[in-house]
């Protein structure tokens, strides 16, 4: 069977997609071959699509001629639309009985802001759909060859946000390194410093395995292994920067003897 018609034949069973309703959907870390077959579908349905910065240009190629883009992200400098702007233009489309998918990078539900949006149309009584996607720190442990959960090493992993390190609302690093359990800090690169800091004075080794992965799943992606003690000299170092996600935890040191193997096996 061909790849069009086994889209085709699975596609059937995706939702309707209404005029007036919003889709809130995940687009994946990046790689459109990380794309749901309903957010397939959603993309080449909707009539107007509002779209976050890390949705690649190219996962666009799907929509139907005519679509309303609007962008909704930050980009080159571009000051990012407020929140209640997007919100607003999201009641307005679909008041407007447009078929309106919101596409976030990601999964919408994970550091998205997915859940206000979902607030906000659901108090103006618009109805809509979650559409999840692949979140980026998992579709990045999965391409850069690091095991989220390895019997043995882990029970549990922890997906933070490090935007607010070092300020007043900060999380309590403290206590994530006491659990012991790998970390995974989304939006971090920029208080790399103040947070591998937080982690040591909790009491992580400096030796503690770490890892940046940067533009996961694109044909941009650099992974930086390294140690907590070293990772945000070597980053700055070697310029690494938005969009990454920081590993701490010993499921990093499972990539080298993965990738290692994998290479192996693929030259015999
Ligand atoms: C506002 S959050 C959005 C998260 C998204 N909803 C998700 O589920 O992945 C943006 C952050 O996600 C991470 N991120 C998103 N895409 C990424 C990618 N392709 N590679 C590395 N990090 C990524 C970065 O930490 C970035 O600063």
């Amino acid at each position: 069977m061909s790849l069009e018609s086994a889209i085709a034949r699975l596609a059937r069973a995706t939702p309707a997609f209404q005029p007036g309703h919003v889709w809130l959907a995940g687009a994946g870390p990046g790689n459109a071959g990380s794309l749901t077959l309903d957010v397939i579908a959603a993309i080449s349905a909707a009539d107007a699509i509002v779209y976050d910065a890390l949705v690649d240009a190219t996962v666009l190629d799907a929509a139907r001629q005519g679509v309303e883009l609007h962008f909704a992200g930050k980009r080159g400098g571009r000051v990012s639309a407020a929140q209640d702007d997007i919100t607003a233009l999201l009641i307005a489309l679909a008041r407007k009985q447009r078929r309106v998918l919101r596409l976030k990078g990601g999964d919408p539900y994970v550091f998205g802001r997915g859940g206000e949006e979902a607030l906000a149309l659901a108090r103006s009584g618009v109805p809509f759909r979650i559409l999840p996607g692949v979140t980026s720190a998992f579709g990045a442990l999965a391409s850069a060859g690091i095991p989220a959960t390895m019997r043995g090493l882990n029970k549990a992993i922890i997906l933070a946000t490090g935007h607010a390190a070092g300020e007043e609302e900060d999380l309590d690093w403290a206590a994530l390194a006491a659990t012991g359990q790998p970390i995974v800090v989304y939006m971090g690169l920029r208080n790399l410093g103040r947070i591998t800091a937080a982690l040591l004075a909790g009491g992580l080794r400096d030796s503690t395995p770490a890892a940046i992965i940067m533009a996961a799943t694109t044909p941009d992606e650099r992974v930086l292994v390294s140690t907590l003690g070293l990772i945000a000299g070597e980053a700055e170092a070697q310029g690494f920067a938005a969009p990454a996600l920081i590993v701490i935890g010993d499921i990093v040191s499972m990539r080298a003897e993965l990738v290692e193997l994998e290479r192996l096996v693929r030259s015999a």
